[in-house]
């Protein structure tokens, strides 16, 4: 069977080309379509070019290994969550739980455009959240590229070996277990 959960992978090498408003508009709106504790939607998306103010702040944020590539995503997103419910201001245990829900159905939407995601956890929190001023009640969790694919020969060489490694998966009898003694 050949459908968007074989054809996802996460592509270091994307493109600048830009992407329609209309596209952004409808893989965010399944974004915020996903399931969540009491449908408190905490999640925010901060989505930038490289003509918008924030993403130099955004860029410099990263790492020097995903700055060497992610510089040629057509967008950073910054991924950013509530801490605490709206309704009852309890500490929301499961937010970034729900984020990364919402991120995953962001990601199979985009590849029906034929858009890429790649998420990153390799940034300065602290410098980002800081030169934000990001509201204290959120936090930032990953950065996102977003791209339509790119051609790997513009990839420094560093990033050319890795993008064609196999990929690899732990087997199903590690994942799906019927005896909690299997857990390793
Ligand atoms: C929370 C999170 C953080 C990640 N951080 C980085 C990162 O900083 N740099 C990077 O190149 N890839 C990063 N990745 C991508 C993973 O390495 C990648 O998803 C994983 O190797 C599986 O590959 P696949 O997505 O192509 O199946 C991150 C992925 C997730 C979900």
């Amino acid at each position: 069977m050949n459908n968007l959960f074989d054809i996802r992978y996460s592509p270091r090498a994307l493109s600048v080309k830009k992407i329609d408003d209309n596209i952004i508009e409808d893989i965010f709106k399944v974004a915020g379509s996903a399931p969540s504790s009491y449908n408190s939607q905490p999640w925010r998306f901060l989505i930038l070019n490289n003509s918008d103010i924030f993403y130099k702040m955004v860029y410099d944020s990263l790492s020097d290994f995903n700055k060497g590539w992610a510089r040629n995503a057509s967008n950073l997103i910054v991924s950013i969550t509530r801490k605490k419910y709206e309704h009852n201001g309890a500490d929301y245990l499961h937010s970034a739980y729900d984020l990364g829900q919402s991120v995953a159905y962001l990601t199979i939407r985009a590849l029906e455009h034929n858009l890429y995601i790649r998420q990153m956890g390799g940034f300065d929190v602290q410098k980002l959240t800081e030169s934000l001023n990001l509201n204290s009640n959120f936090e930032i969790i990953t950065i996102l590229a977003l791209g339509y694919l790119g051609d790997v020969k513009d990839l420094e060489e560093q990033y050319q070996k890795i993008e064609k490694l196999p990929r690899s998966r732990k087997p199903l009898n590690e994942i799906l277990i019927k005896d909690l003694n299997n857990l390793k």
